[in-house]
């Protein structure tokens, strides 16, 4: 059961204060009776609800991309830093999405939130073998040597064989290189740690890409926008 009004707020009808005047303005049927009250509880499986004599069509989840910044951490609550949810306006918030792995508090670029439990537990899966691709900014000369190592499995200081990953160089030399990643698992610092198995450092991370959705670079960082449906339909076909 929920307030008839986040029912309706949530499903795009308008904000919390537009949806109580629609409400009060009886233009709202639960199960053909006329509801004058924005506090009623219903259960959208089990009552018929109307706008306007319309039915009422329920968005129950939602899906965001976000250019994460720097400095702000991949989660729901922090006690110390901002959060990814923290970025959200009201109405996004109101679905309470969580964002869909992690990504470093330094790393920027591209993070799903949703609520959607299922998508959730897919996308993160390396059952799955969800491609995740990272543009990246290491400190030395990144070579064919590295490339070999990342294709053949790199082993990390913890001992964990990493699955193969694809590494290509877009340009390198003594000052350092510029490099594109691509890895299916998602272990905690796992670029970083790969790179320092070859006894380099990322300095600069950002996530381009996670399965079939890339960020849109026209999301300034510390922005979002809902998955247009092609996005969500190719999403949901991994
Ligand atoms: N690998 C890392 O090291 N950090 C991230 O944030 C993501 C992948």
């Amino acid at each position: 059961m929920e307030r008839l009004d986040k029912v309706l707020a949530n499903s795009g009808y308008g904000s919390r204060k537009d949806v109580k005047k629609l409400i009060k303005s009886g233009l709202i049927e639960v199960d053909g009776e006329k509801i004058k009250s924005s506090n009623i509880q219903v259960d959208i499986n089990e009552n018929k609800i109307t706008i306007k004599g319309e039915p009422l069509i329920y968005k129950k989840y939602i899906y965001l991309m976000m250019n994460k910044p720097d400095g702000v951490v991949s989660a729901t609550f922090d006690n110390f830093d901002e959060t990814v949810v923290d970025l959200l306006e009201e109405y996004h918030a109101s679905f309470n999405p969580f964002p869909v792995g992690r990504l470093d508090k330094d790393t920027v670029g591209l993070i799903i939130l949703t609520n959607d439990g299922e998508l959730n537990h897919r996308m993160i899966s390396p059952k799955w073998h969800v491609d995740k691709v990272y543009y990246a900014e290491i400190n030395k000369a990144v070579d064919d040597g590295d490339i070999k190592a990342f294709e053949e499995g790199i082993e990390i200081d913890d001992g964990y064989k990493c699955m193969p990953a694809k590494l290509s160089i877009l340009s390198a030399d003594s000052n350092g290189s510029r490099v594109m990643v691509t890895i299916q698992e998602g272990k905690f610092h796992q670029v970083k740690r790969m790179f320092l198995a070859r006894n380099k450092e990322v300095v600069y991370l950002k996530r381009v890409s996670f399965g079939a959705i890339r960020l849109d670079e026209g999301i300034s960082e510390g922005s979002y926008r809902e998955l247009t449906e092609e996005e969500l339909k190719a999403l949901k076909e991994i």
